[in-house]
């Protein structure tokens, strides 16, 4: 599968079959795990955890038989650098065949914490389970894609824009649908785009305020996922330089993707 049909097929996997993952494809993804990559000029580190060995499990996920956390030095920009590092990772997994699932909220925080070390002025904003999607999913996983419609997405039409905020695109590009596809926290797609030329500019509209209460931004974790899609379809340089184009109050600017 090319970098598009992977984006298009992924589907978070809530239920796995039970079976470990076998020795050829651990291997790939521990080797693939050693050497993340992101723009933000952040590291960002992944360690894998065995689910039986370190009593690991989410209320949400059956069948797993292991976790990848996800760490990183607390600074600015820090979550996208996760978004955009981890789901690179999320996608060489499905290209093996492997399964995961972002999970940010439905898990025990301390116990994936501690497991995977993680030392001060560092975070783990997210884990995934891994393991082989099962043939069918389980009643919780059905009732929990349902409730976030996860099968769905917004229109490009309410996404993506060109010059400014007041004209929507309808017919999006394949980079552009590729962000279309992206996962995000409880599906709210909080990307915005502004196509100028050749320049992209990436807009998060704000509608989780997890910053107030966690002390970080879940919608910038997808905010760095959306710019890695776009970035592994069209390639391009992302840079911090904004435009200062007229924008709704909750509405920030991330990035500019020249390609
Ligand atoms: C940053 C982030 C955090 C998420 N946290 C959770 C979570 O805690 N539990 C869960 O079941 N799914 C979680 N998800 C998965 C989303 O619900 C899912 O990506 C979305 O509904 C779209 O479905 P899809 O991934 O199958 O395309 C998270 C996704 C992202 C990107």
């Amino acid at each position: 599968m090319n970098i598009t049909e992977l984006i298009k097929t992924r589907k978070s996997v809530r239920t796995f079959d039970g079976r470990p993952l076998s020795e050829e494809d651990e291997a790939k993804l521990r080797a693939f795990c050693e050497k993340t990559e992101n723009p933000f000029g952040t590291p960002v580190s992944v360690v894998w955890l065995d689910a039986k060995e370190r009593g690991l499990s989410s209320p949400v996920i059956v069948g797993e038989t292991a976790y990848l956390a996800c760490k990183t030095p607390k600074r600015k920009r820090c979550e996208l650098a996760v978004g955009y590092a981890f789901e690179r990772i999320v996608l060489y997994a499905w290209s093996l065949g492997v399964g995961t699932t972002w999970i940010g909220g439905t898990m025990k925080r301390e116990l994936f914490e501690k497991a995977a070390e993680t030392g001060d002025g560092e975070f783990m904003p997210v884990v995934s389970p891994l393991g082989y999607p099962a043939k069918e999913r389980s009643e919780i996983d059905v009732r929990l894609r349902e409730r976030v419609r996860g099968d769905e997405r917004e229109p490009a039409s309410n996404l993506f824009f060109e010059l400014d905020f007041l004209c929507p695109m309808s017919e999006p590009d394949e980079a552009l649908e590729a962000v279309r596809w992206a996962p995000s926290a409880v599906n709210l797609q909080p990307w915005r785009v502004i196509k100028d030329g050749p320049r992209y500019h990436f807009y998060e509209k704000h509608s989780l305020e997890t910053e107030q209460t966690v002390g970080w931004d879940v919608q910038k974790i997808d905010m760095g996922i959306a710019l890695y899609h776009f970035m592994a379809v069209s390639g391009g340089r992302c840079e911090i330089s904004d435009p200062r184009l007229a924008a709704d109050p909750d509405v920030e600017y991330i990035a500019t993707v020249t390609v």
